[in-house]
């Protein structure tokens, strides 16, 4: 039996978005508030998704503890009041857009969980704007 399982999390983060090589005019036309050089804050929630085939013994798809305990590892502690752009080393190199911030949490997870689970990714920046990222 293939199923998906899923653990929401939830994390506060400071973002600014702009790119060093546009002048301060393009960063604002294109980011808009977001590019605000003192940077601002949102209530990211999380959803993180594995997919695969339920074990027939313990009835299973995965330990929802651990997953758990990855997150928190992975997202919620290094990401949790924090300033994405200073104090996470890819957003250092890589503008923390949801897009990115998805793909990034992704990739960190894509380490802990076994290779035999997908795993689906949906990161709501606001209630109403989401992205959902599956690594492909
Ligand atoms: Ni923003």
């Amino acid at each position: 039996m293939r199923i998906k399982a899923c653990r929401k999390a939830h994390f506060n983060a400071a973002h600014r978005l702009y790119r060093k090589d546009w002048s301060e005019e393009r960063n604002i036309q294109v980011f808009g508030k977001c590019s605000n050089s003192h940077y601002h804050g949102h209530n990211y929630e999380l959803i993180v998704a594995v997919i695969g085939d339920v074990d027939p013994e313990t009835g299973y798809l995965i330990d929802l503890k651990i997953l758990k305990q990855y997150i928190k590892e992975e997202v919620e502690n290094p990401f949790d009041h924090k300033n994405l752009n200073e104090e996470v080393e890819e957003f250092k190199t890589l503008n923390p857009t949801a897009e990115n911030i998805a793909f990034v949490i992704w990739n960190r997870l894509r380490k802990r969980i076994e290779v035999k689970y997908e795993i689906e990714v949906t990161l709501y920046e606001t209630p109403r704007n989401y992205v959902i990222y599956t690594g492909t």
